[in-house]
């Protein structure tokens, strides 16, 4: 139907649509108050999508379609970069820098790299952004987005604590360099946390990135951001680059410290030594060091290639690795049973975090590496992975050290654990222990499924075992009086609280189901099944065979359906909700604007989780508005890495991509994870 529109017309529905939808976008995100249900919106969005197929003239960069994942978007405004944000080619072996610097060399036709003048400085672990004066005002600031385009964040830049809004002198100039949250305010921050009970941030760099994303800009003065330059764009202030960094921190703006220029390769490389040796001494933290041509022309002349500059390189220093005591070994319960062991360590300073557990992965790991209670053990920790223990340190034992029998009965509620050989989980298939039941409860309120504002983990830890909650529907039952008698809840955050709860009710039914915690049955999983099947009713009735001929679901997911539905404690656990109206009040809602927070990004997946699997998790990203991949390239923004990762992890730091665990993600998700 589409591809008889006359092209003309075609032109006018688009504008009609684009602009129906810009304003239903503003209805929903400015005032909240969609005047559409979901699926009108997402009617409209897909008559666009398809006249835009019909007619791919109309596909342009600022159509609603062109959103990622056709999620709405809440972020900042996009900010196109007049040069791309690139980044540098990665190595962890100093004989590449050798390589380099001769490379270098001979791309500009000159015999020996020790002709040439190298820049030796710091490799900043903060958030780029790039800068703009204009007649000496900083004028705009944007985050590197995908390089080409990224979020337009200057109110946040404008509390920035060491930055010149106006320089001496009326200039154009753009500056790159990074944000960071220097390690004393990081420290400040995560002892007040820790003080009120709550969860550390995991380290500066995610902590920033977090902050620079917040809408608010008075919490982000309030925690304190700086910059620091690394770099000038196009502009002729000196025929050098650090002879341009000297300029610019003549005129006040902070430029990047412990520089040093180098003549050939043994200078280069023992000034790249020196740095790792300072790490400490920095304000913000350092990943490595890189290694530019220091002449501009030269710089020019070379180029870059589609992904970095010819000119310059970073060398990352090797994951930190420090040695601590294993004080004990618990094992973790997951929300469907799975239970891992964990290495309770005497707290150490790795690569900027402090590090007090380890995943142990599993049973076999555990053995394999024969890892005893009381143990010297080395841990290892780069900038963003998940810790993990490496080697025992045999020679320090003193026939103290207990090794570890793993239990056959669940740490929490003493059942008998389930070896299989068909997975490496071993799991507690108790439906109603106490362990698993947390996790399920921090699932239901979690952001993506109910979302319940002010009910954290901490909480449903408190209230389970104040004995106000051992099932969904207990939540609803809730009243002002008993959690009055919790220390720290004041009247204004329980009446908070209690909204909340009552408002979840009217969460739209996929995210409902998404919120019982169905094995197999991820954020993505459960839009599918919700869209066939509009209540419980109609997923109820449906039998296994029907639901595995659905697009996206399998037989696994169809049968772990099946047999939930089939479960006495499920009956009544959703007959409860039910007589509570939970089940009647479902509103149409989009994915809104937490979910969209991964809009546009391209992450990849490697390793297991404890609380879903490798399939849940990637379709709990899709639902998020993530681009969700097989292989790591230079294009992907991040690699998910759970536990028992494999060489994903290996091949994403070889090409300078971030690797994140669920802590960093659930960071991600909740702008700098203190929502
Ligand atoms: S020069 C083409 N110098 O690390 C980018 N970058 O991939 C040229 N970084 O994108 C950047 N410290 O965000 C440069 N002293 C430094 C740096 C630095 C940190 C960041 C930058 C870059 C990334 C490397």
């Amino acid at each position: 139907m589409t591809k008889d529109l006359s092209s003309e017309k075609a032109e006018r529905r688009w504008r009609e649509l684009a602009q129906e939808i810009r304003r239903h976008d503003e209805l929903y995100f400015e005032s909240a108050s969609p005047v559409i249900s979901d699926s009108e919106y997402d009617a409209l969005v897909r008559e666009l999508a398809a006249l835009e197929e019909a007619f791919p003239q109309f596909r342009r960069p600022d159509s609603p379609t062109q959103r990622p994942g056709g999620a709405r978007d809440v972020s900042f405004p996009a900010f196109t970069h007049e040069a791309p944000m690139l980044s540098l080619a990665n190595t962890y072996r100093l004989e590449d820098l050798e390589a380099f610097c001769a490379r270098v060399a001979s791309g500009l036709g000159v015999e020996e790299s020790g002709d040439l003048a190298w820049s030796v400085e710091p490799k900043v672990d903060g958030v780029a952004l790039s800068l703009h004066y204009r007649q000496g005002r900083l004028v705009n600031a944007a985050t590197r987005g995908d390089g080409r385009s990224g979020d337009e964040v200057t109110a946040n830049v404008y509390t920035f604590l060491n930055l010149p809004f106006e320089l001496p002198h009326p200039l154009d100039l753009v500056l790159r360099g990074e944000a960071y949250l220097d390690r004393e305010r990081f420290a400040r921050l995560n002892r007040v946390r820790e003080e009120a009970g709550e969860e550390p941030f995991a380290n500066p760099r995610n902590l920033c990135a977090g902050t620079l994303k917040l809408l608010d800009s008075r919490e982000v003065a309030r925690r304190g951001l700086s910059f620091v330059t690394h770099a000038l764009l196009g502009s002729d202030l000196s025929e050098s680059h650090q002879g341009s960094l000297d300029v610019l921190a003549e005129m006040g703006v902070p430029v990047v410290p412990e520089r040093r220029r180098c003549r050939g390769y043994e200078e280069v490389v023992a000034w790249v030594e020196r740095l790792g040796g300072m790490r400490d001494g920095f304000p913000f933290e350092i990943d490595g060091a890189v290694v530019k041509l220091d002449e501009l022309a030269g710089q020019e002349r070379l180029g870059a290639t589609a992904k970095s500059p010819r000119w310059g390189i970073a060398y990352k220093y090797p994951a930190e690795q420090v040695e601590t005591v294993v004080r004990g070994i618990t094992l973790a319960v997951g929300r469907t049973g799975a239970v891992t062991p964990v290495a309770e360590l005497e707290p150490v300073t790795v690569s900027g975090s402090t590090v007090s557990r380890a995943t142990l992965h599993n049973r076999e790991e555990l053995q394999r590496k024969d890892i005893r209670v009381g143990d010297h053990v080395i841990i290892e920790k780069g900038g963003d992975v998940i810790p993990k223990v490496l080697s025992v340190l045999a020679d320090k034992r003193d026939g103290s050290q207990k090794a570890y029998r793993f239990p056959e009965r669940c740490p929490s509620c003493d059942a008998p654990l389930r070896f299989s050989d068909e997975e490496v989980a071993i799991r507690c298939e108790n439906p109603s222990c106490p362990a698993q039941l947390r996790r399920r409860l921090m699932h239901f309120v979690a952001r993506g499924a109910l979302d319940i504002e002010g009910l954290g983990a901490q909480w449903v830890e408190i209230l389970v075992e104040q004995g106000l909650l051992s099932c969904f529907a207990d939540l609803y039952t809730l009243t002002a009086e008993p959690l009055l008698a919790i220390e720290r809840m004041g009247e204004r955050s329980v009446a908070k609280l209690l909204e909340a709860i009552e408002g979840s009710k009217t969460r739209p039914w996929r995210r409902k189901l998404f919120a019982l915690g169905i094995r197999h049955v991820g954020a993505e999983t459960a839009r599918i099944l919700a869209a066939r099947y509009p209540d419980l009713e109609s997923l109820r009735a449906a039998g296994q065979e029907e639901m595995e001929k659905l697009d996206g679901v399998g037989p696994i997911v169809a049968a772990s359906v099946a047999d939930f539905f089939t479960r006495e404690e499920v009956r009544r656990e959703l007959d409860a909700l039910a007589a509570h109206g939970f089940f009647a009040a479902s509103a149409a809602e989009s994915a809104g604007p937490a979910a969209a927070s991964l809009a546009g990004r391209t992450i990849v997946v490697t390793g297991s989780f404890a609380g879903r699997s490798r399939e849940e998790m990637t379709a709990y990203l899709r639902e998020l508005g993530a681009r969700v991949t097989g292989s790591v390239s230079k294009k992907t923004d991040a690699v998910l890495a759970g536990e028992n990762p494999g060489s994903k992890v290996e091949k994403a730091r070889a090409l300078g991509v971030a690797v994140w665990d669920e802590t960093r993600l659930n960071e991600e998700l909740s702008g700098g994870g203190d929502a």
